[in-house]
């Protein structure tokens, strides 16, 4: 079969919900080879129908016969269900791409950003892991730009402030914030306080530590995707009532000293990156103007006037397209060229 015969059956598990959805999307603007879409969802979804390329295809629920013939399982329908069928998924022969976080941290899953480590997708005899996650949507847009500085100056230590999308808490998440803006009901348990004209300094539950389990794993997963446990992450996680994408304030202290116009620079032609850096102009990076795209924008670049080799910046990317759908495509993409 020639490489442009090439086509693959991609299974997406939780194909009704935000990420899901995005991703039949971004399979289809990006023209990944697929021979089929088997869409898989719970219970209360089987039996409806999703479109890929103006064909029709039935949701079911998932089970072992679902994932025959799969080459490519994309999932995204929380831990539990990710725990449940990627082994089941695996042994049917897919490559399973997780968005969970159910297997994050294993030592023997590979955490993967395709801008930062493209290389951990495969196993020393060059053959693909049979499952391998997609970071925290929190953790991939940080890492993107963390990278290259990392490459180039070394990275001390990070302090970072995160503005997230109502959309990151997927479906329940955005509709707690519109039937609270219809003045519906005022829905205190999705965002643990009323998220609309608000700013809730919590996502997901704490940890002993005093720091919430969202801010643990952009500590820890940036360590893995970065391979340096010497990386200082110190992370507070907000969530706010817009939709689009995550904003994240950055201060970022390096072992190098840099010139500020270097450092831009280099962010600029760095992959996955798009620079919105002119201030004047009041041109810098912002969620709406972020949505439906699939870079991770940057601007706000300016020295730390008070603490040596310290940048600060200001990153925003749409957390269900880069921060989740796009970036497990990116994966699918990079085990799709070795076939
Ligand atoms: N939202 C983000 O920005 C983001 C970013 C990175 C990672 N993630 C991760 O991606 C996953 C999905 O997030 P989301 O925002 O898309 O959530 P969502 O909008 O709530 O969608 C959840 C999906 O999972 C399905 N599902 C739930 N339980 C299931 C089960 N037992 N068996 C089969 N399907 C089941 C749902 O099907 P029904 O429609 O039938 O209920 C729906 O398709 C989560 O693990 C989340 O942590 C999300």
């Amino acid at each position: 079969m020639s490489s442009s015969d090439f086509r693959c059956r991609v299974a997406v598990l939780g194909a009704t919900g935000l990420v899901g959805r995005t991703m039949i999307k971004v399979l289809e603007e990006r023209n990944f080879p697929v021979s089929d879409i088997v869409p898989l969802a719970s219970s209360r979804s089987a039996g409806q129908v999703i479109t890929f390329k103006g064909r029709e295809f039935i949701i079911r629920e998932p089970s072992k016969e679902a994932f025959e013939g799969v080459d490519i399982a994309l999932f995204s329908a929380g831990a539990k269900a990710s725990r449940e069928w990627a082994q089941v998924a695996a042994s049917e022969g897919a490559i399973v791409i997780d968005n969970s976080s159910a297997f994050r941290m294993d030592t023997d899953v590979p955490l993967v950003v395709p801008e930062v480590n493209p290389g951990d997708i495969f196993k020393g005899d060059g053959t693909p892991e049979p499952i391998i996650a997609n970071p925290n949507c929190s953790t991939i847009q940080m890492v993107v730009v963390l990278k290259p500085l990392h490459d180039r100056f070394g990275l001390k230590r990070v302090v970072v402030s995160t503005y997230q999308s109502v959309t990151g808490k997927g479906k329940v998440g955005r509709d707690a914030l519109e039937s609270e803006l219809a003045g519906e009901k005022q829905d205190e348990f999705t965002h643990f306080h009323q998220i609309a004209f608000n700013a809730v300094p919590q996502i997901d539950v704490f940890t002993d530590n005093g720091y919430t389990k969202e801010e643990m794993k952009m500590v820890n997963e940036t360590r893995k995707i970065m391979g340096d446990d010497a990386i200082s992450i110190s992370p507070t996680t907000v969530r706010i009532p817009v939709y689009g994408g995550h904003g994240e304030s950055l201060n970022i202290e390096l072992e190098r000293d840099f010139d500020i116009d270097e450092l831009r620079e280099l962010l600029r032609i760095s992959p996955g990156i798009i620079l919105q850096d002119d201030p004047s102009a009041r041109i810098y990076p912002m969620p709406l103007t972020s949505y439906e795209r699939d870079e991770v924008f940057v601007g706000r670049i300016r020295r730390d006037y008070w603490h040596p080799r310290t940048v600060n910046m200001w990153i925003v990317a749409d957390n269900l397209r880069k921060g989740a759908a796009t970036n497990a495509v990116q994966i699918a993409e990079v085990v799709a060229a070795r076939w």
